[in-house]
């Protein structure tokens, strides 16, 4: 079994008060599905019962179905609320999870790249995506301590592809080009496989 640490929270069931949080996986909004062209609404209470049971089944749900990132109006919640796994501090049989509410990020110059991408609400797909090389980023945790963080490559590109959601984008309308989004296994075949350039 997986240990998931959440900023130090380690969580699974617990029980609290004798209030047992059951850990759920929620179900995936798709693309066309509305919730995910709405801008989302800020959280204005920490350190409830009810926003952690939203991240600790965030999180469960973006392990079950092998996301590095995951935004609440993907799990039918329009509310500034984002989780992403640091590809940086990844360890073996740990899944290090940030959760950040109410994100916002600062490019730091303005240098691009392109790079594919995926998301769990658009299941089977990637399209090439270009995004700011290196961000400044910020939010708060669940306790409502604001957190700040420097990221580039994956990182500051999870970071954009999450906050983004919360602004109704999707990265379909960031394509780097419009012809370079396809299924996995044509894209893996036609634009990753030198052969076939
Ligand atoms: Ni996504």
């Amino acid at each position: 079994m997986q240990t998931h640490i959440i900023n130090n929270y380690r969580y699974g069931i617990s029980k609290k008060n004798n209030y047992i949080l059951i850990v759920s996986i929620l179900k995936i909004a798709k693309l066309g599905h509305p919730v995910l062209l709405k801008k989302s609404s800020e959280i204005k209470e920490f350190s409830t019962d009810s926003l952690k049971k939203i991240i600790y089944d965030m999180s469960e749900t973006m392990i079950d179905y092998e996301g590095i990132g995951l935004a609440a109006p993907q799990v039918h919640l329009s509310k500034r609320v984002i989780i992403f796994r640091n590809p940086d501090i990844e360890e073996k049989e740990k899944i290090k999870i940030t959760p950040l509410i109410n994100p916002t990020f600062k490019p730091i110059g303005d240098e691009k790249e392109d790079a594919w991408e995926g998301c769990l609400s658009i299941p089977g797909m990637q399209g090439l995506v270009s995004r700011f090389k290196k961000i400044s980023y910020y939010g708060y945790d669940l306790e409502g301590n604001k957190f700040e963080n420097v990221a580039e490559g994956l990182h500051a590109r999870v970071v954009q592809h999450e906050i983004d959601h919360l602004d109704g984008i999707l990265y379909t309308s960031r394509l780097a080009d419009y012809k370079a989004f396809g299924f996995e296994k044509e894209i893996i075949e036609f634009w990753k496989n030198e052969k076939n350039r």
